[in-house]
């Protein structure tokens, strides 16, 4: 079980991709937990304001440091390793190995980001982490913390079904998986590898180890780079001709 707290003035933007599929069932098994704070409530003046315009000048608006701050000082968390993050572009970039690593706690605390950005405050302050989804720039830090949100949870034991398996996925085992058929065998003309349908289990774990290398390099190739690779492997590389 692990717990998700989000502070966001924009929650209800969470209702969509938590009320459905893998993530409503691990909410409604208890596998997950999620509890959403709106930082506006944590807002005190008048007007409720939560981003007022930077020091300095300058277009764009800037997201106060009080009510972020009062908002993560109603929220309980376990010890000082819980992660409190900051979903930001400058942060370190998210990956599969950090979405294991942030899977062994019990809790995360994701602050969501909007407009110029937050206070600098928050980022020296008030929390530990600062991750990015990647080298792109979005409106706000709530699709973040959803990415944050959705590979950590398929890791919590319980949330993929018996039949699935976080194990053999793309980047768990340092490779891109190998490829998938189902029914029918053939469509259009279009076939399914022999191999797949013929029961012998030893060929079909060569083949997709194969195909999974060979897409590797093909595709990734950093990620072969430092890849320890068998004898067997080293010869499939070798044989199939670099595209
Ligand atoms: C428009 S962005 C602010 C960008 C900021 N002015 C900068 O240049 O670094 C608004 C918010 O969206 C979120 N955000 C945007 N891109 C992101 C990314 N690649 N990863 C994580 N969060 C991101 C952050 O929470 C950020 O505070």
């Amino acid at each position: 079980m692990i717990r998700f707290d989000i502070l966001s003035v924009f929650p209800e933007m969470f209702a969509s991709p938590c009320g459905s599929s893998l993530l409503k069932k691990a909410l409604d098994k208890g596998l997950i937990d999620i509890r959403l704070h709106d930082i506006r409530e944590q807002a005190l003046d008048k007007h409720r304001m939560t981003d007022d315009a930077p020091y300095g000048g300058g277009g764009g608006m800037v997201m106060k440091v009080e009510p972020i701050e009062r908002t993560l000082r109603s929220i309980s968390v376990p010890d000082e390793e819980t992660p409190i993050i900051l979903l930001t572009p400058q942060g370190e970039r998210f990956c599969q190995k950090m979405a294991e690593e942030l899977a062994g706690h019990r809790q995360l605390v994701m602050i969501c980001g909007h407009y110029e950005g937050v206070d600098e405050r928050v980022r020296t302050k008030l929390v530990n982490r600062e991750i990015s989804i990647g080298d792109y720039v979005l409106t706000g830090g709530e699709l973040s913390a959803m990415v944050v949100v959705d590979a950590v949870s398929r890791l919590v034991p319980g949330v993929l079904g018996n039949s699935e398996s976080a194990g053999e996925d793309t980047f768990s085992m340092g490779l891109l998986e190998y490829p998938h058929y189902t029914r029918p065998a053939e469509y259009n003309g279009w076939k399914v590898p022999e191999v797949l349908l013929s029961g012998n289990h030893r060929e079909i774990n060569d083949w997709r180890r194969r195909e999974s290398l060979l897409r590797t390099r093909k595709r990734r190739p950093d990620l072969l780079r430092d890849f320890p690779l068998t004898e067997k492997e080293k010869s499939w590389l070798a044989d199939e001709a670099e595209p």
